[in-house]
């Protein structure tokens, strides 16, 4: 691959777009990155100093301290930091600071895959690819059960189910920047499909994008 190329990809929480971003960045040696971490940092840094989510001038100041070569999952994956960060996710001033910072990513060589929930719509309208990544709420809160109880812990389906629609509809309905699909996005739903299947159907996307830019 010689020229910078970007793969946008969107969906709402627990559709599947983690593991595909990974794998397609792994298939065809792209950067990656994980845009909900850059939110998850600011939240996490609020939730440290006991400060309110909807403080703008200190989401900005921790905004503007989010280092994308350090984004420590571990710590930021908890699911209390997730629900922090839709809220300071509403933020517009927030979004900007993060946005510039996902962009410069986007452009380093040889090119990028980018998750989250705006890249294909704000941050990378001009994209090679754009995928949007779905699955009914239903067997995403599934999953999500799945994957708690695979690391030994236990959760009610019920309340998993409640918070992925409130999150959902928190990220869908936000004034700037909402979940939605890009007009040019290829819809990609993972309800009744495995990750490996889902994977390979991306595949083909991406396969035929560059076929035809080669062609071209
Ligand atoms: O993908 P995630 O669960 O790590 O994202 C956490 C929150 O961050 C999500 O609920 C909304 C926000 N987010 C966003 O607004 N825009 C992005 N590009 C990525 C995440």
């Amino acid at each position: 691959m010689t020229h910078t190329f970007t793969i946008a990809i969107d969906g709402p929480a627990g559709a599947g777009k983690g593991t595909l971003a990974r794998r397609l960045a792994d298939h065809y040696r792209l950067n990656l990155l994980d845009t909900g971490l850059t939110y998850r940092a600011v939240a996490h840094k609020l939730l440290g100093l006991g400060l309110p989510l909807d403080n703008v001038s200190a989401a900005e100041t921790a905004a503007r301290q989010v280092d994308l070569s350090n984004l420590d999952r571990t710590v930021l994956s908890a699911h209390a930091v997730g629900e922090a960060a839709s809220k300071v996710a509403v933020i517009p001033t927030v979004r900007r600071i993060l946005v510039e910072k996902q962009r410069a990513f986007a452009k380093a060589p040889p090119g990028a895959v980018l998750d989250g929930r705006d890249i294909g719509t704000v941050v990378c309208p001009d994209a090679d690819i754009k995928l949007y990544v779905t699955a009914s709420a239903e067997v995403r809160a599934k999953r999500r059960l799945a994957e708690i109880e695979s690391m030994g812990g236990s959760a009610d389906l019920a309340t998993i189910l409640a918070d992925i629609e409130r999150r959902d509809e928190r990220d869908m309905g936000r004034a700037d920047s909402p979940l939605k699909p890009a007009a040019d996005a290829h819809l990609l739903d993972t309800s009744e499909m495995a990750i490996e299947a889902a994977f390979l159907a991306a595949m083909a996307i991406v396969d035929e994008a560059l076929a035809k830019r080669n062609r071209a």
